[in-house]
C-alpha cells in the first residue's frame, strides 16, 4: 500500500483536519491526493482548500444509481494514484462497487465503541441507553455499515450529566488523536487480518 491519501468527506471535517495537521507536523508520514465531499457546502472541503489539497465535490444526486457514483469516486481516486482512501464523517454508506475496488485499504471512523451503536447519532444513544463507557473505533470496512475488523478503539467514559453534545464534544476530541494513529498502523507496520481480527505487528 502507498501512503497517498484520499478523505472522503460530507461535513464538517474536523477528523480532516486532524490527518492535515499530524502530517504536517511530521507524526504521519503521508500526503493526501485529494479531498471528496458529496455535498458542496461541507465546510471540510475550505478546510482542504486552504491546506492546499485538491477538492471535488462529487454529488450521488448527480447519478442515477449508488453503483454509478462510487464507480466515479473510485475513478477519481484511482486516477490520483490513492493507495488508501479514509472516510472522515462520510455520511453515504459504500456498496461493493467502492469496496471491492479498495479491498482492506479503506478505513472509516465511528463515534462508538462498535459493535455498539453503529449508524446515526451514535452518542446520543449511548447516552440514553445509559452505557458508562463510549468511545472511537476506527476499522478497515468492508460491504456493511459500520462494519469491518477494528484497527483501533479508544474508551471514553459517560458521565452521569453528560447529554449527547457534550460527550459527543470529548469522543471527537479522542477521535482526532485515533484517526492519524490508526493511519499510522495500517501505513507503517506489518499486519494481516484473522476472520474479523485485523493483528499487527510491532513496530
Ligand atoms: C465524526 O464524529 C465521525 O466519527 C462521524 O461523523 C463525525 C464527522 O465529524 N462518523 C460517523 O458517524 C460514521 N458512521 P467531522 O466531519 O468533524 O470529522
Amino acid at each position: 500500500m502507498n501512503r497517498i491519501l484520499g478523505v472522503l468527506i460530507s461535513g464538517r471535517g474536523s477528523n480532516l483536519q486532524a490527518i492535515i495537521d499530524a502530517i504536517r507536523e511530521g507524526r504521519l508520514d503521508a500526503r493526501i491526493a485529494v479531498v471528496i465531499s458529496n455535498r458542496a457546502d461541507a465546510y471540510g472541503l475550505e478546510r482542504a482548500r486552504a491546506a492546499g489539497i485538491e477538492t471535488l465535490c462529487i454529488s450521488h444526486r448527480a447519478f442515477p444509481t449508488r453503483e454509478a457514483f462510487e464507480a466515479a469516486l473510485v475513478a477519481e481516486l484511482r486516477a490520483r494514484e490513492v493507495g488508501l482512501v479514509c472516510l472522515a464523517g462520510f455520511m453515504r454508506v459504500l456498496g461493493p462497487t467502492f469496496v471491492e475496488a479498495f479491498p482492506n485499504a479503506i478505513l472509516n471512523i465511528h463515534p462508538s465503541l462498535l459493535p455498539s451503536f453503529p449508524g446515526l447519532h451514535a452518542q446520543r444513544r449511548a447516552v440514553e441507553h445509559g452505557v458508562k463507557v463510549s468511545g472511537v473505533t476506527v476499522h478497515l470496512v468492508d460491504c456493511q455499515l459500520d462494519a469491518g475488523p477494528i484497527v483501533v478503539q479508544r474508551a471514553v467514559p459517560v458521565h452521569d450529566d453528560d447529554t449527547a453534545e457534550t460527550l459527543a464534544d470529548r469522543i471527537l476530541a479522542v477521535e482526532h488523536q485515533a484517526y492519524p494513529e490508526a493511519i499510522r498502523i495500517v501505513l507503517d507496520r506489518r499486519w494481516r487480518i484473522e476472520g474479523r481480527r485485523f493483528l499487527s505487528e510491532p513496530q
